[in-house]
């Protein structure tokens, strides 16, 4: 791990143990039951963590952070809620994760982030009039959705200055990321936080764990969205491998070019979402091909003029194959415009400079790249610096110069990366 995220790991879980060992003098008057019975339920609903195909994670902890926030104080909320974290258990690509299989300093900066997001959110609902186990609706309006935007804010500045250290990524651009990824879905479960904490105020344990049944639901359909991404993401990949098996020479292309594409695009900072439109762009820009017979594919020598007429309708072809499918509409300009250029001497349209999208300037070079650098029934694969010398002729002319700029530098990266002498 680099020392500087070193220092920032260690500064956040300093900050949390402060958070935990902050004086309550009132402990005479603690609710030892409901304090155990949130603990348990916390550990349960942080158990429940969805993990989408991007590695993102969605907590239903929240809905238990928003219930402890409402009834105890701040030091007894950022215990219950770090046991939730440290003890929690869920799944990851097969395998179950808990605390004595992950690493420990991973559990300790969740932990943290976790505390200092309900503390200082708990003293934010405190500071703007929220009491401690009353739960009136209308009174308390203001500081529980003051308590809801700070928890957001802390949670996701935590997290996104780590990954921004992590992955050389510009803080506010990770930052707006991962609000906007929070926000909807943590709106939307609030209220069962809320409501479970007055069902708890009026009808002890049996009235909270009536609010289960709710939350459960909340996941489920959480759960059943993301399966249903993946799935479809699933798709589109059996798709492209069914393009790629007619042509012997394009084997693993599509998903070479998405990483290039992907890599491309976060140093543009482009959008989340537009960096996930890039990546099925990426892997179905070719899909057309299925339109172009096998021989065409696979010829050894030039192409007819005939024959290259055909390879140029599969642009056209691949959008008639996805345009049906409402969601990826934006995917589908992506894939139309992959072969046009720059001067408007590409295809099909023959479109030039702003008229292009930058996704499909984006996958143009990456597409290039990863012929020039692969075997052609026509020719042997280039050498990285060769592949690169022709990207760059092609600046202004064939390609977008920012998207070269940042392709060059990303494969650079790499090398150094490697130990490889550029
Ligand atoms: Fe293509």
């Amino acid at each position: 791990m680099p020392f500087k995220l070193k220092i920032y790991v260690g500064f956040i879980i300093l900050l949390a143990i402060i958070f935990l060992i902050m004086p309550y003098n009132n402990a005479g008057s603690l609710d030892i039951t409901g304090i155990i019975f949130f603990m348990a339920m916390s550990i349960l609903t942080e158990s429940l963590l969805i993990i989408t195909p991007g590695n993102r994670t969605l907590s239903m902890g929240f809905v238990i952070n928003m219930t402890a926030i409402l009834l105890f104080p701040v030091p007894v909320v950022t215990w219950i809620t770090s046991i939730g974290i440290m003890f929690r258990t869920f799944r990851n690509n097969g395998k179950r994760i808990h605390i004595f299989n992950y690493p420990m300093h991973k559990t300790l900066f969740n932990g943290a982030n976790i505390v200092l997001a309900t503390g200082i959110a708990g003293i934010a609902y405190r500071y703007l009039g929220g009491t401690v186990g009353e739960i009136d609706l209308y009174s308390l309006f203001i500081p529980t959705i003051a308590c809801i935007v700070v928890y957001i804010a802390v949670n996701a500045t935590i997290v996104s200055i780590l990954m921004s250290l992590l992955n050389n990524q510009p803080f506010l651009k990770i930052c707006y990321d991962n609000i906007i990824w929070v926000v909807r879905n943590y709106l939307a479960i609030a209220p069962i936080g809320i409501l479970m904490a007055a069902a708890y105020k009026n009808y002890g344990v049996v009235g909270a764990v009536l609010f289960l049944g709710p939350l459960l639901l909340a996941r489920y359909s959480f759960k059943l969205f993301i399966d249903m991404k993946n799935i479809y993401i699933e798709t589109v990949r059996a798709l492209s491998y069914a393009v790629e098996a007619k042509d012997k020479y394009t084997q693993g292309h599509s998903l070479r070019v998405s990483e290039y594409s992907i890599a491309i695009a976060n140093r543009l900072n482009l959008s989340q979402r537009r960096i996930d439109n890039i990546r099925i762009a990426a892997i179905l820009h070719d899909i057309g091909k299925i339109g172009v017979e096998e021989h065409i594919l696979n010829k050894q020598g030039s192409l007819t003029n005939n024959e290259f007429d055909k390879i140029k309708q599969h642009p056209i072809t691949g959008v008639k194959i996805i345009q049906e499918i409402d969601f990826l509409k934006d995917v589908a300009e992506i894939i139309l415009s992959h072969h046009e250029k720059i001067d408007g001497s590409g295809y099909p349209y023959g479109k030039k400079g702003n008229e292009i999208c930058l996704e499909s300037c984006i996958l143009s070079v990456a597409d290039v790249y990863d012929a020039l650098t692969s075997d052609r029934p026509y020719r042997a694969a280039m050498s990285t610096e060769k592949a690169l010398e022709i990207i760059e002729q092609g600046k202004d002319t064939q390609f977008s110069s920012v998207v070269v700029d940042a392709f060059v530098k990303y494969i650079n990266q790499c090398k150094e990366l490697k130990g490889i002498a550029s």
